[in-house]
């Protein structure tokens, strides 16, 4: 008998899921309006909700989260750089370990994306090396050193650090750094929802207690189809910042001063609308928001699932196998399982193909964007010149962890790691 392929990723959906969506087929109304304003409040609540303790005493409360849903998270992280002012002859600070849409967004707007090497050992972009960059060009040098100087030359103006699988970055020394050098911060949350990290200093207000997405000017969500809450597509932004919520509400639906849904319920004057801006078409329909609220309420016994599942890899695979040195200790939502693959064992291509041989899905988060040949050839890089982004490249694979998996099949992926590995 043929044994079952094990997909890398599937998303959980079921009756409700399928419920929802039927009722607003029925409903008449597919596009942006009720579902989705109900899945962003949902969603701001979900992230200002228990467990994040009170604020301390003393401490003023924070201004209120704001959750803009938009059709992807490329499009959040755009409309948010664009709501933070940045523009040609800017410069965006990325990760180079991430995925295309961290860096493409600032080409969007003229800006110029910068690659920050990541910390060693963990995934995720190293503050030693952002600070050394920002050192750099704050005297008017090139980003890097090699080669007489090379990378993009410009005003460092924001910062897009990513939580990697889910695992939050050390925000409390990013935010110190972007202070101190007046750069915006907006995180790249795709992979993270729900990432609680405790101990999160918030500054001014502070709780000891935080979501990743919500400790930068802005936050960005991802619902495309493998992520943690799954509506195909989709994505959802959230800040504190009222003037940048305002902005970012105006563009995502082409400049117009009022919403679709507000138009056709506000009978007085249904037809009218003024473009204030030359804005974008990146608005959520209702019929992915009411998908998107099932998986909003089913989010906790989701990440129940996949904890359970790097639970039994953690166990299976021991702690040298793992690349990850949580630096906050904080939560994890657990998108990804990443792999450290042995040093002298079989390469990582080999690997692979062994895997998927025996019908284990399997996907490598991330090919670095220097190694690009666009971005290569744009800001003349070389593959050494971010070493420990190239080395998680070729050192690291993502297994599969989805809520659905059930035993057998994570039993299937460490019984064929375990006979790879030898
Ligand atoms: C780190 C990261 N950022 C952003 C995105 C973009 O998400 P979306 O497909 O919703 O635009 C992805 C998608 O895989 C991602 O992995």
């Amino acid at each position: 008998m043929e044994t079952e392929a094990i997909p890398f990723a599937r998303p959980s959906i079921g009756k409700e899921e399928e419920e929802a969506v039927l009722r607003v087929l029925r409903s008449g109304w597919l596009t942006t309006g009720a579902e989705a304003l109900a899945f962003e409040e949902e969603f701001a609540a979900f992230l200002e909700g228990p467990p994040l303790p009170s604020p301390a005493p003393g401490k003023p409360p924070l201004p209120p989260l704001r959750a803009l849903a938009v059709n992807s998270a490329t499009s959040g992280l755009h409309l948010a750089l664009e709501a933070l002012g940045v523009g040609p002859g800017d410069l965006v600070l990325v990760p180079s370990y991430t995925f295309t849409s961290t860096a493409e967004v600032a080409r969007y707007l003229g800006a110029e994306a910068v690659f920050v090497d990541l910390r060693p050992g963990t995934f995720h972009l190293d503050p030693g090396a952002l600070e050394r960059i920002l050192a750099r060009l704050s005297k008017g040098l090139p980003p890097y050193p090699q080669r007489g100087g090379c990378g993009p030359r410009g005003r460092p103006r924001a910062l897009i650090p990513v939580h990697y699988g889910g695992l939050p970055c050390d925000m409390g020394a990013l935010r110190d750094i972007c202070r101190r050098y007046d750069l915006g911060i907006v995180e790249d949350a795709a992979h993270s929802f729900p990432s609680l990290i405790p101990g999160a200093d918030l500054g001014d207000a502070a709780g000891p207690a935080a979501y990743a997405g919500t400790l930068g000017d802005a936050g960005v969500f991802s619902f495309y189809a493998t992520k943690p809450i799954a509506t195909g597509e989709g994505g959802m932004v959230v800040t504190r910042n009222q003037a940048l919520a305002d902005r970012i509400a105006v563009m995502r639906s082409h400049g117009i001063d009022r919403t679709v849904w507000n138009r056709y319920t506000d009978r007085g004057a249904s037809w009218y609308y003024e473009v204030i801006e030359a804005g974008f078409k990146d608005n959520f329909p209702d019929l992915l928001a009411a998908l998107g609220r099932v998986q909003l309420k089913r989010a906790p016994v989701l990440l129940e699932r996949r904890c359970a599942i790097a639970r039994r890899y953690d166990e299976a695979f021991g702690e040298e196998r793992r690349f990850l040195i949580p630096p906050t200790g904080g939560g994890d939502a657990r998108h990804l399982y990443p792999l450290r693959l042995r040093e002298g064992g079989l390469k990582r291509d080999e690997f692979i193909r062994e895997l998927q041989k025996r019908g284990i899905g399997v996907s490598v988060h991330f090919i670095p964007l220097h190694l690009m040949p666009y971005y290569k050839k744009r800001y003349a890089l070389e593959p050494e010149d971010l070493p420990e982004s190239l080395r998680a490249f070729e050192q690291v694979i993502s297994l599969p962890i989805w809520p659905d998996m059930g035993e057998d099949r994570v039993e299937r992926v460490i019984q064929a790691v375990k006979a790879i590995a030898g």
